[in-house]
């Protein structure tokens, strides 16, 4: 018998505020047609003030909970993926796990970035199959807006807010590909393109600083890596591309999500799209793809699902489950 991380429930949370690129034409030298035209974004939401990344992170946990018919008390660890934590610490997870009013078990942040949700995906899949967690609660939650400089046309229109979580239990597969659950993930990170993609801020200037961006270097990296891990994770996983049902990548830039997609020989039909209402969302991308492609009632139970990411390290990976 083989022990398999499965999901059992999804929920997401987006702040009330909807920005449309418009806003963004008023303030800063930049069009709807630009941003739409070169990202396919149209509008994301942005947190209020006071509204910080744990208040998402426990609105999606208390959804997905909710969703697989858990309470807080079933949780043994929660795993937050997140680069924009309320505070450089305690974590994100812990403040999670107190709200939640969970009084045992773990909680820890994950940072990876863009990619934080995969690497904390495969962190909880770990943890399930080590034996050492039954039932995993998995948060992505940003608030990027916190992270940018209004006055950089290149990197201010492309990020929203938001939160997604996913809740794991173990549960009893055959070792195959036929199993429900995470069948195969995989990981990379290479330091040397830490400059690509950066917040120039830290306990090394005493700011929370502002992402800064080589786009096009970015791009250049991120359809060749992230078709390449996708590749490696379904070969592990024992499937091909054509086996899988839905894409569900992170939600960047459609231009980089259909390159990958047309890399791997799949159709747009068989991807999750959310970037058109989150704009790039960071590790929170993923979970609220996942949960919105749920309530669309694209994803069902039994489909072959792989998510990709890429992000600031750079850092990417893929995991590749059956829902
Ligand atoms: N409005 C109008 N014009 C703009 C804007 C804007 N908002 N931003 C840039 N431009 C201009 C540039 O100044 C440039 O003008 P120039 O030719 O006179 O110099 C022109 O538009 C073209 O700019 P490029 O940067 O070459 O545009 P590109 O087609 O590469 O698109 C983009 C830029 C959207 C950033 C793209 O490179 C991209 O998506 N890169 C990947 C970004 C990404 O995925 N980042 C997330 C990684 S995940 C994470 O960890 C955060």
């Amino acid at each position: 018998m083989t022990i398999r991380a499965a999901v059992m429930g999804v929920g997401h949370y987006l702040p009330a505020r909807v920005v449309p690129n418009a806003e963004f034409a008023d303030k800063i030298d930049t069009s709807d047609e630009w941003i739409k035209s070169r990202s396919g974004i149209e509008r994301r939401h942005f947190a209020a003030p006071g509204e910080k990344t744990s208040d998402l992170a426990t609105h999606a946990a208390q959804a997905a909970l909710a969703d697989a018919g858990l309470t807080a008390a079933d949780v043994d660890a929660i795993i937050v993926a997140t680069s924009t934590p309320d505070l450089t610490f305690p974590s994100v997870a812990t403040m999670v796990q107190a709200r939640l009013g969970m009084t045992r078990g773990f909680a820890f942040d994950v940072q990876a970035v863009c990619a934080g949700f995969v690497f904390a995906l495969a962190n909880a899949d770990g943890l399930i199959r080590a034996g050492q967690a039954h039932c995993v609660l998995v948060i992505g939650a940003e608030t990027f807006s916190r992270l940018m400089d209004w006055e950089d046309r290149t990197t201010s229109v492309l990020f929203g807010d938001g939160a997604g979580a996913v809740v794991l239990t173990a549960l009893p597969g055959q070792g195959d590909a036929s199993d429900r659950g995470i069948l195969a993930t995989d990981l990379n990170s290479d330091g040397r393109f830490q400059d690509l993609l950066y917040v120039d801020g830290g306990t090394s200037t005493g700011t929370t600083g502002h992402l800064r961006m080589q786009g096009k270097e970015v791009f250049r990296h991120a359809i060749e890596k992230l078709a390449e891990t996708a590749h490696r994770s379904l070969g592990k996983a024992g499937v091909t591309a054509q086996d899988v049902d839905w894409i569900v990548p992170h939600q960047a830039n459609l231009r980089i999500i259909a390159g990958t997609a047309q890399k791997m020989g799949l159709p747009m039909e068989r991807v999750v799209v959310t970037v058109q209402d989150h704009g790039n969302t960071s590790a929170a991308s993923i979970p609220l793809a996942l949960s919105v492609g749920r309530a669309r009632g694209q994803i069902k139970t039994g489909d072959l699902i792989v998510t990709e990411a890429i992000g600031g390290g750079l850092a990417w990976g893929s995991v590749v489950l059956r829902w």
